[in-house]
């Protein structure tokens, strides 16, 4: 049997543990107690191997998801995806009722209202090669964070983006359908961004099609239609991508999934991408060209944010 004593010095640990979470986040640092295998431990307990898999080949998957007012927004679908970008490099994931609960636990301990979650599946521990059977057990782990809101600004005047020189990634090489580790692709088509001044950048595909941003998909409004590239122009399945369809049809939008080319999109009237994080983002410019943030994007957004408000209120426990 536990002694008190013992109990009170574990509840004292604990409540000191979430007071030093608090002190992180104050400070700006990163999270302090994250989900790593089956457990819960503090980040500088938090240790993978450098024999990972993942960390010596980017073999592994993961998740980025939102939680607004404590609720994980589209949480089935993240992990719906999750299991099916793992199936697609045949990596084992935990059943989803452990990744869930691993998700709650870690957004309980760190206190978080507003955050943004990271789940991440990696090969696991095995000797150098690239034969996945040299790796038994995966490696699970989830981190929450104080979601950090972009700023208003971006929101009301737009962002601005290049049209990159690095094509994504094609469907038959690394699929962009799976949500990988293996980020190099998104890494060099960013730089090329930030090169130029711009905080995004959109890939086109083998074929000079328009593909996606590097964390985000694409949509344009021309002649009065809402175009966005199908998946088969090898993109992502984005979560948010395929609300904003759902959301402008049901809404009288007219909405056309296909392969549209540059200067398609330069013709648009109005330009915005979508993720998780960012929602709805408007676009300002690209490369030399001036969109305004129109009507369209301002609507949809108000949409977007009124569905979030409906998902919490019916997924609040
Ligand atoms: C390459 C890429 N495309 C699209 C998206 C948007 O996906 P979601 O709306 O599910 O966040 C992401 C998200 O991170 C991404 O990395």
């Amino acid at each position: 049997m536990r002694r008190a004593g013992a109990r009170d010095a574990s509840i004292a640990k604990k409540k000191s543990g979430v007071h030093n979470v608090r002190q992180h986040i104050e400070r700006g640092e990163t999270m302090a107690y994250i989900f790593l295998d089956n457990r819960m431990v503090t980040d500088s307990e938090a240790r993978i191997s450098v024999f990972d898999h993942g960390f010596l080949y980017g073999d592994g998957v993961y998740e980025t998801m939102r939680t607004y007012d404590q609720v994980v927004f589209m949480r089935e679908q993240h992990l719906e995806r999750l299991s099916r970008s793992a199936a697609f490099i045949r990596l084992k994931v935990p059943p989803d009722d452990f990744v869930a609960e691993a998700v709650r636990q870690t957004l309980a301990a760190n206190g978080l209202t507003d955050a943004y979650v990271r789940i991440t599946v990696s090969r696991g521990k095995g000797p150098l090669g690239l034969d996945p059977d040299l790796c038994p057990e995966p490696t699970f782990v989830v981190f929450a964070q104080e979601f950090r809101r972009y700023p208003e600004s971006w929101y009301r005047d737009g962002v601005r983006l290049v049209l990159a020189g690095t094509r994504r990634n094609p469907v038959d090489a690394v699929n962009p359908r799976i949500k990988s580790l293996n980020f190099l692709n998104n890494i060099l088509a960013k730089i090329e961004a930030k090169d130029r001044g711009a905080l995004e950048a959109v890939m086109l595909n083998e074929g000079g099609y328009i593909a996606e941003g590097t964390i985000s998909n694409i949509f344009f409004m021309q002649e009065g239609i809402l175009r966005t590239p199908s998946l088969d122009a090898g993109i992502l399945d984005g979560i948010t991508r395929a609300l904003v369809i759902s959301l402008a049809r049901r809404n009288g939008i007219r909405v056309e999934e296909g392969l549209f080319l540059p200067e398609d999109l330069l013709q648009a009237t109005e330009v915005f991408y979508t993720n998780t994080t960012s929602e709805i983002m408007p676009v300002s410019m690209i490369d030399q060209r001036p969109f305004v943030v129109g009507e369209a994007t301002r609507f949809l957004h108000r949409l977007y944010r009124e569905e979030v408000v409906k998902y919490v209120e019916a997924f609040r426990r």
